[in-house]
């Protein structure tokens, strides 16, 4: 069986995934030890037992106490380039990568040491791995829309440093017109836009992240799939999703690989990419999801070709760019 092989080597875009999920245990031993931070886990194996999750909640609440041993500029880019030269291996030559500021914020970490970190590993990606790499800044959607206003403001002046505004946290109680007056912010300021909908939730959120805050993306939107009207409009409009099959897999989204729905959203003619979301948590980089997908599913090599085309189809690189990929 050749597939494995060919989705391993062909070219690929990452859009969604979290850069303090990409946060190994050893890095998150190493950088508590560095920077003298106490983490509730007696070590490396003891971290790991406790990625168990059963929702959503059940990882956040993880994921956020790992990323408190992020501290100094340094940390910020030590984990980046660690996930760019992982994505690298894995043929990924392309990402946009989301980062949590106010995860840092309320630690009292500087916004301008996040993303000075973050961008200056996006800018040595490019020169040292040839794999171009961008920003994403997400707002926490369990947070007021007032904190967004604040982290966007922080912000704003090192806005030449990342390309778009994104959604993430826990979705349920939490819909995306919580956030249409900052989102609106962003768009007059020209930002592209994405958030997350339809991971947990509804498919009620996924409408209401494209018509209240006019998303460009919707990060997972596996959901959508149980509202025929909206499965149309995402097709007709091209909306890619970004589909995370290991996260939904040990977020327990679906019960098992072979019933993920990968297969039906392209069947119906959606612009559906495939990513790994917190690779460090949830089992995998790319090529894992691709090739663990691919084999539950039965998805063919067409679909490959047609899963690689999309993610650079629905990434933010210019038309020039694209064209050379598609
Ligand atoms: N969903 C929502 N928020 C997140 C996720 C996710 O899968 N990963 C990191 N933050
Ligand atoms: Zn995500």
């Amino acid at each position: 069986d050749r597939l494995p092989a060919l989705l391993r080597a062909m070219p690929k875009a990452e859009l969604h995934m979290h850069i303090e999920g990409s946060l190994e245990p050893e890095l998150i031993f190493a950088l508590a030890q560095r920077n003298a931070v106490s983490i509730p886990y007696a070590s490396v194996e003891d971290l790991r037992r406790a990625y168990a999750f059963t929702n959503l909640q059940s990882f956040l609440d993880i994921y956020y106490a790992g990323a408190s041993v992020l501290v100094k500029e340094q940390d910020f880019y030590d984990m980046a380039w660690a996930y760019l030269e992982r994505a690298a291996a894995d043929n990924v030559v392309h990402c946009e990568m989301f980062f949590d500021p106010q995860t840092h914020t309320a630690r009292g970490v500087d916004v301008k040491t996040v993303i000075d970190g973050l961008h200056r590993a996006c800018v040595d990606a490019q020169a040292k791995l040839g794999v171009s790499a961008s920003l994403i800044l997400c707002f926490l959607r369990h947070l007021s829309e007032q904190d967004a206003f604040e982290t966007l403001e922080q912000a704003l002046p090192y806005r030449d440093k990342f390309i778009g505004i994104g959604l993430d946290s826990s979705e349920l109680g939490h819909p995306p017109e919580k956030f249409a007056k900052v989102f609106a912010r962003c768009r007059e300021l020209g930002f592209h836009l994405v958030a997350h909908a339809g991971e947990e939730g509804p498919p009620e959120y996924v409408w209401s992240a494209l018509d209240v805050l006019k998303v460009e993306r919707i990060d997972h939107g596996v959901q959508s799939s149980k509202d025929p009207a909206l499965m149309k409009r995402l097709a007709q409009d091209r909306i890619p999703l970004t589909v995370c099959p290991l996260s939904n897999l040990k977020l327990c989204v679906f019960p098992d690989l072979s019933k993920h729905n990968l297969g039906a959203l392209l069947d119906a003619g959606l612009v559906a990419t495939v990513n790994s979301d917190d690779p460090a948590y949830f089992g995998g980089y790319m090529n894992e999801n691709f090739v663990q997908t691919f084999a539950a599913t039965g998805l063919t090599a067409q679909q490959a070709w047609q899963l690689a085309a999309n993610s650079f189809q629905g990434s933010f690189i210019d038309a020039p760019a694209k064209s050379r990929y598609i």
